[in-house]
Protein backbone atom coordinates (compact mmCIF):
# COMPACT_ATOMS: atom_id res chain seq x y z
CA UNK A 1 0.00 0.00 0.00
CA UNK A 2 1.39 3.37 -1.37
CA UNK A 3 1.39 6.48 1.05
CA UNK A 4 -0.45 8.40 -1.37
CA UNK A 5 -3.76 8.04 -2.55
CA UNK A 6 -4.16 6.62 -6.36
CA UNK A 7 -7.03 7.17 -8.40
CA UNK A 8 -8.41 3.97 -6.81
CA UNK A 9 -7.19 3.92 -3.56
CA UNK A 10 -6.75 5.60 -0.55
CA UNK A 11 -2.53 5.69 0.59
CA UNK A 12 -2.26 4.64 4.52
CA UNK A 13 -2.09 8.11 5.32
CA UNK A 14 -5.44 8.79 4.26
CA UNK A 15 -6.43 5.89 5.77
CA UNK A 16 -4.52 6.26 9.40
CA UNK A 17 -5.74 9.80 9.40
CA UNK A 18 -9.32 8.46 9.04
CA UNK A 19 -9.07 6.20 11.95
CA UNK A 20 -7.40 8.61 13.90
CA UNK A 21 -10.38 10.81 13.78
CA UNK A 22 -12.81 8.12 14.01
CA UNK A 23 -10.90 6.96 17.14
CA UNK A 24 -10.97 10.90 18.84
CA UNK A 25 -14.47 10.72 17.94
CA UNK A 26 -15.60 7.73 19.65
CA UNK A 27 -13.48 8.77 22.58
CA UNK A 28 -15.75 12.11 23.13
CA UNK A 29 -18.67 9.71 23.81
CA UNK A 30 -17.88 8.42 27.33
CA UNK A 31 -16.41 11.76 28.05
CA UNK A 32 -19.67 13.31 27.21
CA UNK A 33 -21.35 10.73 29.86
CA UNK A 34 -18.53 11.05 32.46
CA UNK A 35 -18.58 15.41 31.66
CA UNK A 36 -22.19 14.90 32.38
CA UNK A 37 -22.25 13.07 35.83
CA UNK A 38 -19.65 15.70 37.36
CA UNK A 39 -21.01 18.62 40.17
CA UNK A 40 -22.12 21.48 39.31
CA UNK A 41 -18.97 24.11 39.85
CA UNK A 42 -18.74 27.97 39.32
CA UNK A 43 -16.77 26.93 36.04
CA UNK A 44 -19.51 24.63 34.72
CA UNK A 45 -22.34 26.96 35.63
CA UNK A 46 -20.60 29.87 33.57
CA UNK A 47 -20.47 32.04 37.13
CA UNK A 48 -16.54 31.90 36.13
CA UNK A 49 -15.33 32.28 33.08
CA UNK A 50 -11.71 31.11 32.52
CA UNK A 51 -11.11 32.38 29.74
C1 LIG B 1 -16.71 7.65 14.37
C2 LIG B 1 -16.10 8.09 13.31
C3 LIG B 1 -15.96 7.32 12.01
C4 LIG B 1 -16.13 5.99 11.75
C5 LIG B 1 -16.51 4.86 12.73
C6 LIG B 1 -15.91 5.80 10.34
C7 LIG B 1 -15.99 4.59 9.69
C8 LIG B 1 -15.81 4.41 8.35
C9 LIG B 1 -15.84 3.13 7.65
C10 LIG B 1 -16.11 1.78 8.31
C11 LIG B 1 -15.61 3.37 6.35
C12 LIG B 1 -15.53 2.33 5.21
C13 LIG B 1 -14.05 1.97 5.06
C14 LIG B 1 -13.77 1.07 3.88
O1 LIG B 1 -14.61 0.98 2.98
O2 LIG B 1 -12.67 0.48 3.86
C15 LIG B 1 -15.43 4.79 6.19
C16 LIG B 1 -15.20 5.43 4.98
C17 LIG B 1 -15.07 6.78 4.84
N1 LIG B 1 -15.01 7.73 5.83
FE1 LIG B 1 -15.27 7.35 7.78
N2 LIG B 1 -15.59 7.01 9.77
C18 LIG B 1 -15.62 7.97 10.75
C19 LIG B 1 -15.35 9.31 10.63
C20 LIG B 1 -15.13 9.95 9.43
C21 LIG B 1 -14.88 11.37 9.29
C22 LIG B 1 -14.86 12.35 10.45
C23 LIG B 1 -14.69 11.60 7.97
C24 LIG B 1 -14.42 12.88 7.25
C25 LIG B 1 -14.53 14.08 7.77
C26 LIG B 1 -14.83 10.34 7.28
C27 LIG B 1 -14.72 10.16 5.91
C28 LIG B 1 -14.84 8.97 5.25
C29 LIG B 1 -14.78 8.81 3.81
C30 LIG B 1 -14.62 9.94 2.77
C31 LIG B 1 -14.92 7.46 3.56
C32 LIG B 1 -14.98 6.78 2.16
C33 LIG B 1 -13.63 6.21 1.83
C34 LIG B 1 -13.71 5.56 0.47
O3 LIG B 1 -13.79 6.29 -0.52
O4 LIG B 1 -13.69 4.32 0.40
N3 LIG B 1 -15.09 9.36 8.19
N4 LIG B 1 -15.55 5.39 7.41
Amino acid sequence: MTMRNTENHWGWLSKLLHWLTAVLILIQIPLGFYAEELKLSPVKTGSICLA
